[in-house]
């Protein structure tokens, strides 16, 4: 049965199973809508005009009906829109037409080809958000050679299995890295996952800079602005290490705080205020990982955990920027030495306690 879906100011037609698989005839996944929400937010959000935009990954089409309705007209130059599957080609003309989107704009180029046959027959792009079912793997090579010397690339990975640690051999062989299964595990596959799109964009002497970056649910979401030159990206190659058993991953910063600052200040909708508030807070404290404040205690021992605003008023008060963490709504991240952190937490709780 055929339905209409609404999402931002865009209006799709499709069919909407009761569960979501990668078998729906066209595939539209209505919890991804806050992955596109972050996407309109980001572009709106850098100074760019003129863009030369790629989804090459398209399936309905609705991230680039919403980029045309909802950036200003002089951020597109031209939007490409492409997948392989027919029936997402048929879809994506149908969409843009019920959204009154004349298919004869010149801004405007649908394609039925193979992502990466679509990017590397291009002249690249100033923006390619690469969509795909499980890992952007398949597509990061084509990608970050079509992207233009100052261009964005989004990237999405579903296949958290792998980066969170359920499957360190696969994180292996498709990352080249260690996963970790403890609480920073959505935060390590992040880092991990970075690590390789930088290694990708060494090759091509491409230096990807993380300028925001999320985990939500079942997946994984990072932004890179790109920058050409041999030595920043050899900046970029001495970021990476350890954390703990975990990687070798990007040890470097996950966001660009003014750009968060920025997407904050533009935003509307409720859900993604909410983790854009938290990420703004993260993104000014410069750490890798954070402390799990419910893993603080001494097993055994009857002390319940200060609350976080306590903890973290304790930390700023000793000289150490901390902030709570998207990754975990027990997590804070702070400047502090774990040990000393969690001693800290420790006193603090004794207080209340006695
Ligand atoms: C996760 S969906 C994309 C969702 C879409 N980006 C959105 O925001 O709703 C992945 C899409 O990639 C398409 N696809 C998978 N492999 C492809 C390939 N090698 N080349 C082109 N399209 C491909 C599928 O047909 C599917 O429509």
């Amino acid at each position: 049965m055929s339905y209409i879906v609404f999402e931002g100011k865009s209006v799709i037609g499709n069919k909407l199973p009761h569960i979501v698989t990668r078998s729906m005839p066209v595939f539209y996944n209505p919890v991804m809508k806050l992955n596109r929400d972050i996407s309109v937010l980001l572009l709106r959000a850098i100074p760019q005009k003129g863009m030369r935009i790629a989804d090459p990954l398209a399936g309905s089409g609705i991230r680039s009906i919403r980029f045309l309705k909802e950036l200003p007209k002089e951020k597109v130059r031209l939007l490409a829109i492409n997948d392989y599957d027919a029936r997402s080609f048929k879809a994506i003309r149908e969409n843009l037409s019920m959204n009154k989107i004349s298919l004869k704009s010149k801004k405007i180029k649908i394609s039925k080809m193979d992502a990466n046959l679509f990017l590397l027959s291009s002249f690249g792009f100033d923006y390619i958000d690469i969509d795909p079912f499980g890992t952007p793997n398949p597509f990061l090579d084509a990608a970050v050679r079509r992207l233009s010397r100052e261009g964005i690339l989004a990237a999405t990975a579903t296949d958290t299995a792998a980066l969170a640690g359920t499957s360190p051999k696969a994180c292996l062989r498709k990352y080249w890295a260690a996963p970790l299964r403890n609480e920073l595990k959505h935060e390590i596959g992040i880092r991990i996952l970075i690590r390789k799109a930088q290694l990708i964009g060494a090759q091509y002497e491409k230096a990807l800079l993380p300028v925001f970056s999320y985990a939500k649910e079942h997946y994984m979401r990072i932004f890179f602005s790109c920058t050409k030159g041999k030595e920043r990206v050899d900046e970029v190659l001495k970021q990476h290490g350890m954390m703990g058993a975990g990687g070798p991953l990007w040890r470097g910063k996950l966001w660009d705080s003014n750009l968060v600052k920025k997407m904050c200040s533009l935003n509307k909708d409720e859900e993604a205020g909410k983790l854009l508030g938290i990420i703004l807070g993260e993104s000014k404290v410069p750490a890798s990982g954070f402390i799990e404040t419910h893993q603080s205690m001494e097993r055994g021992r009857q002390r319940s955990v200060p609350q976080m605003d306590a903890i973290i008023r304790e930390l700023i008060k000793r000289g150490h920027p901390a902030a709570r963490t998207h990754f975990s709504p027990t997590g804070i991240r702070t400047t502090m030495p774990k040990e000393k952190a969690i001693q800290l937490i420790r006193n603090i709780a004794d207080k209340i306690n006695s």
